[in-house]
């Protein structure tokens, strides 16, 4: 996914990075402000046991599944309502539910009556997220997970892989420039396109891994690892607001939403890691009561901390370094000119070996 912050790009330095420091006996890491989960997935990959977290639900779920899950998902029960499911080789079963539920003849649910042209056209606030097509789809496919839940043909990884399918397909025909504080006026040609559910990546490993959806601060009480790897957000801009249709889908919870964009209430999922008052206090507690061998830090040079607050807070706990990278900056769209002060950011992982 396109997902602002994301480390995909720096998976090869954040790795080489971190072996430089840790010793052999690692084996537990900890991915607290996981997003897309993709880099808990690379070092699950290389045969840790992960602990991952994030204050986002669509979060939660994309975890829950490309971390959580670790054995094939044979969607016995299922078989019940889709008897061909029975020929089918356990592991081409995930593939087949997906062009199933792709095939689903839409339905006029909430994201169609909010997000779409032609469920917003008669309201105080239109709206052009999808669509009117593959919002019904997305509708479709969404409430037949959830009866499927309900009546318990899947069980709770088969569910969570369904709907991390679901976030990770919907994402790629949205009508936005990137990210969801606005729609474009135009269909763009990806949004027209139609929607097919494409299976997200079931990674196998023999370890169990745990995965939380809640507070940083808080969650930490709970953790304990040898390493722990922080990607907290670098500035003012929330992703409960940028990504609040990912949560509505991710939760299909018929929300109260309001404005221009139909956003939810995200009160609770306001972080301060985006406040310029706050984030020193916030990152400073979260230092303070960490539990690992090894704390790293991803952080660029435009970030709300300076690298001077860094090196003072990480520094109470023990050794401390760091490593840089240039990098390109998260680009909301590629085909318009937008004022960037610079195309290169300088990416920091700030490290310390704690006492
Ligand atoms: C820079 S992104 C992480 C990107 C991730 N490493 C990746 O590669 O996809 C920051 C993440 O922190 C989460 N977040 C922000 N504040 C949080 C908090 N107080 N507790 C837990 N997660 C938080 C956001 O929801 C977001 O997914």
């Amino acid at each position: 996914m396109n997902y602002i912050g994301s480390k995909l790009s720096l998976l090869e330095f954040l790795d080489e990075s971190i072996n430089k420091v840790v010793d052999k006996n690692c084996d537990t890491f900890c991915d607290l402000f996981a997003g897309t989960g993709v880099v808990g997935s690379h070092f699950k990959k290389k045969g840790y046991k992960i602990i991952a977290n994030d204050i986002q639900y669509y979060s939660y779920v994309l975890n829950r599944h490309y971390i959580g899950n670790h054995k094939e998902l044979p969607f016995l029960k299922l078989i019940n309502k889709i008897p061909e499911l029975k020929s089918i080789e356990v592991k081409n079963r995930k593939d087949f539910v997906c062009d199933y539920l792709s095939n689903s003849k839409g339905v006029k649910g909430f994201i169609y009556k909010n997000y779409c042209f032609g469920g917003t056209k008669n309201k105080k606030e239109q709206r052009q997220y999808f669509s009117d097509e593959n919002g019904m789809k997305c509708d479709a496919i969404r409430q037949k997970i959830e009866d499927w839940k309900n009546k318990k043909l899947i069980s709770d990884n088969e569910y969570y892989f369904l709907i991390a399918s679901l976030v990770e397909s919907i994402d790629k025909y949205a009508n936005t420039a990137a990210v969801y504080g606005a729609f474009l006026k135009e269909l763009k040609k990806t949004a027209q396109k139609k929607l097919v559910l494409k299976p997200a990546e079931l990674i196998i490993n023999e370890q169990d891994h745990n995965i939380f959806n809640e507070d940083i601060n808080k969650v930490l009480k709970k953790v304990k690892g040898d390493i722990l790897y922080l990607d907290p957000p670098y500035n003012q801009r929330q992703y409960a607001t940028n990504y609040h249709l990912l949560e509505t889908i991710a939760k299909y919870d018929n929300p109260n939403i309001y404005g221009k964009t139909g956003l939810r209430d995200y009160q609770d999922q306001k972080s301060l890691y985006c406040s310029r008052s706050q984030v020193k206090k916030a990152f400073q507690d979260l230092m303070l009561k960490a539990k690992a061998k090894y704390i790293f830090l991803s952080y660029n040079n435009e970030g709300l901390m300076t690298l001077e607050d860094i090196k003072k807070i990480m520094s109470s706990r023990g050794k401390y370094g760091y490593f840089t990278k240039e990098y390109s900056r998260f680009k909301a769209d590629k085909s318009k000119n937008r004022n960037y002060k610079a195309n290169k950011t300088t990416e920091y992982l700030h490290y310390v070996i704690c006492n």
